[in-house]
């Protein structure tokens, strides 16, 4: 007989936090939003090898996860899952390009012989909109330094035409370099050392490596959080199917991908078992999370097939429509609450902690908080990040209103059709996603920065300075829909309103 779960499912939109006791030094500025990503033995007082400083990543999907947003979300502490529904090359030169990324470091794109023109200096500033150019024996961006010249060490009309850059430019006996393998704020010990507005960073035989900009180093303050690996650079993640990954993972991990992710709509599957043991088999170390998952039986099966975190949700997404193409799927906070207590017993028994991560669903800032308090370690969003200028979509003007676009994996114009496929003769692809537009929303800095802003500060209103503390304390109530309705202002007439609803 058909088993029936006995209480109705439910989603964050259902629910909300009771506020517990604050103390002083309950304050925002104190919270700490570091989480485990991966599993680890916490009963043996490991710790977990790779932890995030924020609770979010970015969802598998063509356009949310690519090489930039990769960068910008890095720098914020989080991690990009870049979208594997391309080819294997393309996805690892996304990968690479993240890792080749070092915050305040610039591969110079405007060089020149010391034989070309003032003209031609004139010219390549206006086609790359810097007024820095290096001058490299070959004029190439990894050539042998020999000087600089800005647009402050001549004046066109004043200097003869045809004049050489050799005899106006700043030569390497006034200039200030900085050796390969600085840290940038050494970099910028310098540059406030010579009172200069950038440093050249040279290798041991003299060749151009990298540009260090004055104006860079606020850039770089702002990000207190950025995850870094032990070479300094970003850490990203990699989506991977249950087809090809003998073949793609080796690829991304030689590009330098520090962790995957199995991307597919429905997890609890044999698959994903025999992906799991072949990649831990032949890359030992590799960091593999896998899913989705709605239960806690779905959560047990991936936990003991080795998965490094569990992923968890079906049918939440906003641009998802499984549940009217399948009829399968569950309430995004039932999954949430099931898999994070199987989790929690799972650690019980074994005293390994598999981290688990709430997929899709997310409509509010406060959505995300209640994920956590539910028991996610972090969560996975697509629309949100979609909306941000480094997102991969392209930005329109819809009805007089900014709008970027944001399609579903399982969308027609995405055809992800693997991820929904279950490993053996391919059947008939039906879509499982919509093509849509959602609201643009600017930098992804300042997105992120008030999203977590509201994020600690209702978990102080919790008296919670951490997410397991956030865990142990929350005080969560299902609310009738009335009581929903009461939440948005009511019975009155809006005049204007200056804050941007998420
Ligand atoms: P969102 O944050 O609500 O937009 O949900 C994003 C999540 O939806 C992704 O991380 C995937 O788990 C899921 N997803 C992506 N594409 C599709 C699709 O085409 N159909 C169903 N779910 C999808």
């Amino acid at each position: 007989m058909a088993y029936y779960f006995e209480e109705p499912s439910h989603t964050f939109g259902e629910y909300l936090l009771v506020p517990g006791y604050s103390s002083a030094e309950c304050t925002p500025d104190r919270v700490s939003l570091k989480t485990p990503v991966v599993k680890f033995n916490k009963k043996a007082g490991e710790t977990c090898p790779l932890t995030m400083n924020i609770p979010m990543v970015s969802a598998v999907m063509q356009a949310v996860s690519d090489d930039k947003l990769a960068i910008a979300l890095a720098k914020e502490g989080g991690i990009s899952f870049i979208f594997g529904s391309q080819t294997i090359e393309n996805q690892a030169a996304m990968v690479a390009r993240v890792k080749a990324y070092k915050a305040g470091f610039v591969t110079s794109d405007s060089n020149i012989r010391p034989d070309q023109t003032l003209e031609e200096v004139v010219e390549l500033s206006a086609k790359t909109g810097h007024s820095t150019v290096a001058v490299t024996e070959d004029g190439s961006p990894n050539g042998k330094l020999l000087g600089i010249i800005t647009s402050k060490d001549f004046r066109i009309g004043h200097c003869p035409a045809g004049s050489k850059v050799k005899d106006y430019m700043t030569g390497l006996e006034d200039l200030a370099t900085g050796k390969e393998g600085i840290d940038l704020s050494e970099a910028n010990d310098i540059i406030w050392e010579k009172k200069v507005n950038q440093l050249p960073i040279v290798d041991k035989n003299g060749n151009l490596v990298s540009l260090v900009f004055r104006k860079d180093y606020s850039t770089h303050a702002e990000h207190p959080n950025e995850l870094l690996d032990s070479k300094q650079r970003y850490i990203v993640g990699a989506g991977i199917n249950t087809r090809d990954y003998m073949e793609r993972v080796p690829k991304l991990l030689e590009a330098g991908a520090d962790v995957f992710v199995l991307d597919s709509s429905e997890g609890f599957s044999e698959w994903q078992a025999r992906a799991l043991k072949d990649l831990h088999a032949a890359f030992p170390g590799i960091k593999v999370g896998a899913g989705n998952v709605v239960d806690a039986e779905g959560f047990n099966f991936l936990a003991d097939a080795g998965a490094d975190f569990v992923k968890i949700g079906i049918g939440g997404g906003s641009i998802c429509i499984t549940r009217e193409q399948k009829g399968i799927g569950r309430g995004q906070a039932t999954a949430t609450i099931e898999v994070a207590k199987a989790r929690d017993e799972y650690f019980k028994k074994t005293g390994i902690y598999v981290p688990v991560c709430s997929d899709g669903g997310i409509v509010h800032d406060y959505h995300v908080t209640l994920a956590l308090a539910m028991g996610a370690d972090f969560v996975m969003l697509g629309r949100y990040f979609a909306r941000f200028d480094e997102s991969p979509s392209n930005k329109l003007v819809i009805n007089g209103n900014y709008v970027k676009e944001y399609w579903g994996e399982g969308s027609n114009r995405a055809r992800n059709w693997q991820r929904y496929d279950l490993g053996g003769k391919k059947g008939m692809a039906f879509e499982e996603g919509v093509d849509s537009y959602v609201p643009y929303a600017g930098h992804l800095h300042d997105g992120v920065g008030m999203t977590l802003s509201k994020v600690v500060h209702t978990m102080c209103n919790c008296g919670a300075l951490s997410i397991p503390e956030l865990q142990e304390k929350a005080k969560i109530t299902l609310v009738s829909p009335v009581t929903i309705q009461e939440g948005s202002a009511h019975d009155v007439t809006v005049r204007n309103t200056t804050s941007v609803q998420n």
